[in-house]
C-alpha cells in the first residue's frame, strides 16, 4: 500500500502525460516554453485572478513574493509555528524575522483570536497557511491586517483546489503561493510552485524577480534569481490539469468517507463552516500515536506525521528566543497528529482495511 499513489496516478493518465512531455521534446523551448504561458492562463482562469507566475518550487515562490514585497532585515512577518519549514525559512532567508501566533485547534489553522496581538510597527505581511486542505477565515484575517495596513499572503502548498465560501484558495488574498511539489493535491512530477495576485505591480515584480530581476534579457532592475517553473513539468500538469476536479472530489468523498468509520476513536478533521477540504492530508489526533502508526506499519499500512516538531522548537530558529510552552496548541498537536494513506485512487476495501486496523490500535 502507498501512502500517496503516484504511480497508480501516472498510470491512469499515462497517454495524456506522455503525448504532452513528447511534445515539449520535440518543440525543444525547455525554459520558458508555451506550456509555461497555457498553464499560467488556465490557472490565473481557475483561481480567478488576472494574474498567475508558475515558479520552480512552493518554497521559491513564497521567497520570491517576500522579495516583490521588499520585505527585509528590521521587518517581521507572522505566520504559524505549526506546518512546513518552508513557510517560516523564506521569512529569515530575506533578512526579516518570522513572529509565530499558535493554531487553534479544531482545524489546525492560525488561530484568529490570537492575531492581533501579534501585530508590531515593524510587521510587513502575515502569512497564513491553508494547513492539510483548508483554509483559515480569509475574510476575517484581511480585515484584521488591512487595519494593520500589511498584505496577507496565503501559504496554500496543501490546498490548491480547496474553497471557502465558494471562493477557491489562492484567490482570497493579496498575493498567494501554492506548490506542485509530486505529492499535494495539484502535484507535478518533480518540484514546481506558482504565484497568484490581483496586483500587476507586484505581478510584474515577481516575474522579474523569477527571472534574473528582469521583464527583457539583459536589462536587470531587480535582484532576481533563477526561479523559473520547468516546461515539461508544465506539460505534466496540463495532461493532468482535465482530471483535477474529478480528483478534488474523490478526495473529498475519500476524507469524508474516513470521518464517517473513524469518528468515536480519534479526533477526526473538522471542516470549518463554509469550507471544502481538499485532503492534501487526512489527518486524525490520536494519544497513542506513535504505538499506532507502528502497529499500522507492521500491517503494511504507511502513516506520516506532519508536523513532528513545531517550527519554534526547530534549532534553526532557537535565535528568535521562543520557549516550549509558548504555542501550546502547536505543541499538543505536534505529539499527537497522524496523517493516513490519502490520494484519489484509494480503493474502498483498502480504506476499509486501513479503518479496521486503526480502530483496533485505537483507544479513545
Ligand atoms: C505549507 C507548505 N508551505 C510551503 C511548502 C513548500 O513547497 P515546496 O516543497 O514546493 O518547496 C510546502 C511543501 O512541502 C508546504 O507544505
Amino acid at each position: 500500500m502507498e501512502f500517496i499513489d503516484l504511480k497508480a496516478q501516472y498510470r491512469r493518465y499515462q497517454t495524456e502525460i506522455d503525448l504532452r512531455m513528447r511534445k515539449v521534446l520535440e518543440h525543444g523551448q525547455f525554459i520558458m516554453g508555451p506550456e509555461i504561458v497555457e498553464l499560467e492562463q488556465v490557472l490565473a482562469e481557475y483561481v480567478g485572478v488576472p494574474h498567475c507566475i508558475t515558479v520552480a518550487s512552493g518554497t521559491a515562490s513564497l521567497e520570491i513574493a517576500l522579495r516583490a514585497l521588499e520585505i527585509g532585515p528590521g521587518d517581521e512577518v507572522i505566520t504559524v509555528p505549526f506546518t512546513w519549514i518552508s513557510t517560516a525559512e523564506v521569512i529569515s532567508l530575506v533578512g526579516a524575522k518570522p513572529v509565530f501566533v499558535d493554531i487553534e485547534p479544531a482545524t489546525y489553522n492560525l488561530d484568529l483570536d490570537r492575531l492581533e496581538a501579534a501585530f508590531s510597527p515593524r510587521t510587513k505581511a502575515v502569512i497564513p497557511v491553508s494547513l492539510f486542505g483548508q483554509m483559515p477565515d480569509y475574510a476575517r484575517i484581511n480585515q484584521i491586517a488591512g487595519r494593520h495596513g500589511v498584505p496577507v499572503m496565503e501559504d496554500a502548498a496543501q490546498s490548491f483546489g480547496a474553497r471557502q465560501n465558494g471562493r477557491p484558495s489562492c484567490g482570497v488574498t493579496t498575493l498567494a503561493s501554492t506548490s506542485f511539489f509530486p505529492a499535494k493535491p495539484f502535484g507535478c512530477y518533480g518540484d514546481g510552485g506558482a504565484l497568484f495576485t490581483t496586483d500587476a505591480a507586484l505581478a510584474e515584480r515577481m516575474r522579474a524577480i523569477r527571472s534574473h530581476g528582469g521583464l527583457k534579457r539583459h536589462d536587470h532592475p531587480w535582484l532576481g534569481t533563477n526561479g523559473r517553473f520547468d516546461t515539461l513539468q508544465a506539460a505534466v500538469l496540463l495532461a493532468k490539469w482535465p482530471h483535477f476536479k474529478w480528483e478534488v472530489e474523490e478526495r473529498r468523498r475519500i476524507g469524508a468517507r474516513y470521518s464517517e468509520q473513524l469518528r468515536g476513536s480519534c479526533v477526526v478533521p473538522e471542516i470549518a463552516k463554509g469550507n471544502t477540504h481538499v485532503y492534501a492530508q487526512y489527518t486524525v489526533r490520536v494519544p497513542q500515536r506513535d504505538h499506532v502508526a507502528t502497529e499500522l506499519k507492521a500491517q503494511g499500512i504507511p502513516t506520516a506525521v506532519y508536523y513532528p516538531k513545531c517550527l519554534h522548537q526547530q534549532p534553526v530558529f532557537a535565535s528568535l528566543g521562543y520557549q516550549t510552552g509558548d504555542f501550546p496548541v502547536s505543541e499538543k498537536s505536534s505529539v499527537e497528529v497522524l496523517s493516513l494513506p490519502m490520494h484519489p485512487f484509494l480503493a474502498d476495501k483498502e480504506q476499509d482495511r486501513i479503518v479496521h486496523a486503526f480502530k483496533t490500535q485505537a483507544h479513545p
